[in-house]
């Protein structure tokens, strides 16, 4: 199926963020819908686990350019990538995108189901004052906050062009406690900032981040 896969986040999305189309597939495209450069990445991937997620992506991908009325052909998009972004996780891939009309520097999406992330993780990617907002949390939030924020950071990343060499902890965010809210990195191409927001649903969560220094995010901030 490619489409809303109605428990996971069908009804959020799509009202909560404005101007960007997500598209959530937990099917794979077939072989014979892959372009002949599709198939060749496609025999490259060594596990058949890594196969599987990666046609999910190009199916979620497909849909999605086929919704933006832009040519199929996913051999032509690198990734990060100004207006498109993609992610996979258990058996869903979910792409979001916006029309070539849109002013954004940058998307970023993160899908995580049924994951835990160690809490010894948060040195890796958490700031020095994100780690000291986390250790204050009551422990009983602890999981689930660790988890929307490597979504959120995963998204703030991906939304940057400039990511290279980059890592999560390098991405700031203004409020660590806000479901809405700013991040920022400032490194050798400068000072970049970023508007995220996260949606809660009964597996996990998905967080859109975009890049956009000079106007307002387009959700409500928190
Ligand atoms: C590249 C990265 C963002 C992928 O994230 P992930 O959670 O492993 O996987 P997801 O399924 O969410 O996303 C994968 C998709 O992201 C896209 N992607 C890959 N590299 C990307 C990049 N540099 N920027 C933006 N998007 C990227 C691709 O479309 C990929 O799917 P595909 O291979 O099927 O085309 C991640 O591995 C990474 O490098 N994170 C930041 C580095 C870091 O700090 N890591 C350590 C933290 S402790």
């Amino acid at each position: 199926m490619v489409g809303c896969p109605g428990r996971l986040v069908c009804a959020l999305p799509q009202r909560t963020v404005f101007g960007i189309r997500l598209v959530i597939a937990n099917r794979s495209v077939e072989l014979d819908q892959l372009t002949w450069g599709e198939r060749t990445q496609y025999h490259q991937f060594a596990t058949a686990q890594r196969r599987d997620a990666w046609l999910r992506g190009r199916a979620a991908l497909k849909m999605l350019l086929h919704h933006l009325g832009e040519h199929l052909d996913t051999t032509r998009l690198s990734f990060p990538h100004p207006r498109l972004s993609l992610t996979h996780s258990g058996t869903y891939a979910v792409a979001a995108g916006a029309a070539q009309d849109r002013p954004f520097g940058g998307i970023g999406v993160d899908l995580e189901i049924h994951q835990t992330i160690h809490p010894e993780a948060a040195r890796f990617f958490l700031t020095e004052e994100e780690r000291r907002w986390f250790a204050r949390l009551q422990s009983n939030l602890k999981a689930r906050e660790l988890l929307r924020l490597w979504t959120v950071k995963e998204a703030v990343f991906k939304a940057d062009l400039n990511n290279e060499g980059r890592v999560l902890a390098d991405y700031r965010l203004a409020v660590p406690g806000a479901s809405n809210g700013a991040a920022s990195v400032t490194d050798f191409c400068g000072f970049r900032s970023f508007h995220y927001t996260s949606v809660e649903f009964k597996q996990g969560f998905l967080s859109i981040a975009i890049r956009q220094d000079k106007e307002n995010a387009p959700w409500s901030t928190n």
